[in-house]
């Protein structure tokens, strides 16, 4: 088959010309040829030469008159960006050396030596951009109909293709989960042999491919094979931990594990920000450490947005995902998530629409939406009466929040303005003053101005027999 006529960015002529200058012969491979059968541009592309890499990409940039040439000697690889493109070569190689291996690079292979030591067939088809055959393409391990038919498969025994690089293992059920593919029966009883191996892989690695499972369209499915080969119990035991729906004196509960699957699938529609969906995957995480059982209440997690906020941050360490307001989101939504049906169990009133607005902040809609999430009941009735509560507290917190405009809110008075009424130095009692305010207002008792905090300040100061600064008198 030749594909030249899907060759017709400059990039490849480029690539082309140098490579016959150089006297090497070079193939576009990898991910950008897997794309091109699916439908997809893909935004790198990977070229693979029987020769220096590196050498290759000079010529080439030189070429494209780009200067930006990122080179990797420790693995023979070069990088550049040109036109929103990005373009990495790399020398054939005998054995694959990826970054965690601490295999030394061994170049010099043929193109089928490289194509051997690639990750998954799909992945290891090429197109040749050498004179005699420009276009034509070459696929050893029949990637093509793995990719007709759906099927994730190492070109090697998959035992030795784990060991070259643990991380494909993530990978396997990454491109399962993105394409909708399923993993080939001996590719995947490799990956659980050698789950294990995944412990030498860093965690910045891992999370990344994590990430990419939980943005698919729905995410349970590379969960659920994560959790079947082992992988999950060891990459996020605190997630296998929600397992289990255990049923005393005839009452159960509900199995969070599945539930908490749901939720992801659930909120997997509405928003593509992975903090939101990392929100769905951790927001019950704190229910195992804190189930209760008794005969009056039944099965309980009192406190379990606490714990599992607190969770977040050993989880996302133990990730290494973002220690920053990435993660300050995540906690405060698995904080907050019971808060907006705690609502609708009673009367909305106004201040309870206000104390959310004001801890939720610009994080409402997000809370809002991954609470509509977090119903997963059977029961239809249950499920429309749950929503149509939302509508209300929603339509409330449009109410509210054109009248009071609390979100993102401060306090009108800060602490200086306190300490200068009274003569205070900073201590207790201006924390006390100032929560007594913010309280006040977010209450309804005070209006939310200056004019009335300052009365309500001076008031409160004078409770606690505080004398007025002489200059304020
Ligand atoms: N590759 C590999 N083993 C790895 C990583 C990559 O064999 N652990 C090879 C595969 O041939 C892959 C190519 O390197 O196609 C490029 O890798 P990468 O850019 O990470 O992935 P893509 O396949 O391009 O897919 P995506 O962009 O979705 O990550």
């Amino acid at each position: 088959m030749n594909l030249k006529s899907d060759l017709t960015h400059p990039v490849f002529k480029a690539v082309a010309s140098s490579a016959r200058l150089l006297g090497i012969p070079v193939y576009v491979i990898g991910g950008y040829v897997r794309d091109l059968f699916l439908g997809r541009i893909s935004k790198d592309i990977d070229f693979v030469t029987v020769g220096d890499g590196i050498k290759l990409a000079e010529s080439v940039a030189g070429k494209l008159k780009c200067h930006n040439v990122s080179v990797f000697k420790n693995f023979g690889t070069a990088m550049l960006h040109f036109d929103e493109i990005q373009i990495e070569f790399v020398g054939a190689r005998k054995e694959s050396y990826y970054p965690e291996s601490r295999k030394p690079a061994v170049y010099s292979g043929t193109l089928e030596d490289d194509q051997n030591r690639r990750d998954f067939t799909i992945n290891a088809m090429a197109i040749s951009l050498n004179d005699p055959d420009f276009g034509e393409f070459i696929d050893p391990f029949e990637g093509l109909d793995d990719l007709k038919a759906g099927i994730i498969r190492t070109p090697l025994n998959p035992d030795i293709t784990f060991s070259d690089d643990p991380l494909r293992m993530m990978r396997a059920i990454r491109f399962a989960s993105q394409l909708s593919f399923t993993i080939n029966q001996s590719t995947f009883d490799a990956i659980r042999r050698n789950s294990g191996r995944i412990s030498i892989i860093s965690g910045e690695r891992i999370s990344e491919e994590l990430n990419k499972i939980i943005l698919t369209s729905k995410p349970s499915a590379g969960f659920i094979l994560l959790d079947k080969c082992g992988l999950l119990n060891l990459i996020l035991p605190q997630f296998v931990a929600l397992k289990g729906a255990e049923t005393l004196e005839g009452i159960g509960h509900k199995d969070n594990f599945y539930h908490t699957l749901e939720v992801l699938d659930k909120i997997a529609p509405k928003t593509d920000n992975l903090w939101l969906r990392w929100a769905a995957v951790l927001h019950d995480i704190g229910k195992p450490a804190t189930r209760r059982f008794s005969k009056e209440l039944g099965w309980t997690f009192h406190g379990h947005e606490v714990k599992g906020a607190r969770m977040v941050a050993q989880i996302f360490r133990q990730l290494r995902l973002p220690l920053n307001e990435k993660m300050k989101y995540v906690q405060k939504l698995v904080e907050l998530h019971l808060r907006p049906i705690a609502l609708t169990d009673e009367e909305v009133t106004d201040s309870a629409v206000r104390r959310l607005l004001f801890e939720a902040g610009d994080d409402i809609d997000d809370l809002m939406t991954l609470c509509e999430a977090d119903i997963t009941s059977k029961n239809r009735e249950k499920v429309q009466r749950f929503l149509n509560n939302f509508a209300q507290v929603r339509k409330k917190l449009i109410e509210i929040e054109e009248k009071d405009r609390i979100r993102n809110w401060q306090p009108p008075l800060t602490g200086e303005i306190i300490m200068e009424t009274f003569g205070l130095s900073p201590g207790k009692n201006v924390g006390v003053l100032k929560n007594a305010i913010r309280e006040a207002i977010l209450d309804g008792i005070i209006e939310n101005s200056y004019e009335k905090a300052f009365e309500f300040l001076l008031e409160e100061g004078k409770r606690l027999g505080l004398e007025l600064k002489q200059n304020q008198k």
